[in-house]
């Protein structure tokens, strides 16, 4: 079933977007015993943008992102991806609507090599288990063919190729980084989340995922960027919501960003 098709066997209560809203988030809330993480955070998306999500350390923006992702289901609020209600919906049911996303703290399968990483990101999409495609059984064959040369068409998207038949554990950072971004993409996301990409990588790498980011979004990719480094965020980011404690504090433009006095005062605090 393709992300669209999904969607629209969901969708059931005539709710409607507003024009080009991908995901609007309305109110959240999330605790964790005493700690309020994300405390009545609302965001609209726009379809085919790059939105941006700022604030220091402990601000709620990966709570927010689980939040989205289904990791955790709010304590109140309301979200949806275009007319399909989110709350409830396990990360799993999520991932077949088209969220995709990566991890602040790399998940991989780390014995498995590069490739069998990206073909198990097209598993969400086929009743075929994933297992299947790294044992590769004779019937399911055509299906791993053109499973694996879109991964590794993901591979060179990413700069793996060579790495293609190298355990992930053997990885640089930076490389792992990469990786789930090209597993991440393996899902045929239409809302690609990511945490934290550029954490730990080094300028030159730094520049080839801003490069990658920049490309995604000229295909037409919306993609939710949580970042702790701003001026990361002021290259690519077409919105910018910047949260505090778990709240909102600011949105705007980039530049709107910089300019904005409570803006400058959490980070200088920080
Ligand atoms: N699973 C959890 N259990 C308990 N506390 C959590 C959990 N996840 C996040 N928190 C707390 O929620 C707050 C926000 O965390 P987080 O969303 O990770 O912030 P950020 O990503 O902006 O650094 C922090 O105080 C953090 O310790
Ligand atoms: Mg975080």
């Amino acid at each position: 079933m393709t992300p669209n098709v999904a969607a629209k066997a969901v969708a059931n209560d005539g709710w409607r977007a507003p024009d080009g809203v991908l995901f609007r988030g309305e109110c959240l809330n999330k605790s964790f015993g005493g700690v309020h993480a994300v405390r009545d955070i609302s965001l609209d998306i726009t379809q085919g943008s790059v939105f941006a999500i700022i604030g220091p350390n402990g601000a709620g923006k990966s709570t927010l992102l689980n939040l989205m992702s289904g990791i955790y289901q709010p304590d109140r609020g309301a979200m949806r991806l275009e007319g399909v209600d989110l709350v409830g919906l396990p990360a799993y049911r999520r991932v077949r609507l088209g969220l995709g996303r990566t991890f602040q703290k790399i998940r991989l399968f780390k014995h498995l090599t590069v490739l069998e990483n990206v073909l198990a990101g097209f598993h969400v999409h086929h009743r075929i288990p994933a297992w299947q495609y790294i044992v590769h059984a004779r019937v399911f064959q055509r299906d791993y063919a053109r499973c694996r040369d879109e991964a590794m068409r993901l591979l060179e998207f990413v700069g793996l190729t060579p790495r293609a038949a190298t355990p992930a554990a053997s990885l640089a950072y930076g490389e792992q980084r990469m990786l789930e971004l090209a597993r991440a993409l393996a899902t045929a996301p239409r809302l690609l989340l990511i945490d934290e990409p550029a954490a730990g990588l080094n300028a030159a790498e730094v520049e080839k995922l801003l490069d990658r980011i920049g490309r995604l979004r000229a295909r037409g990719m919306t993609i939710v960027v949580v970042e702790h480094n701003m001026d990361l965020v002021m290259q690519i980011a077409d919105r910018v919501l910047v949260m505090d404690y778990g709240q909102y504090l600011f949105e705007g433009s980039p530049a709107e960003v910089q300019a904005s006095p409570a803006v400058i005062a959490a980070y200088l605090g920080d």
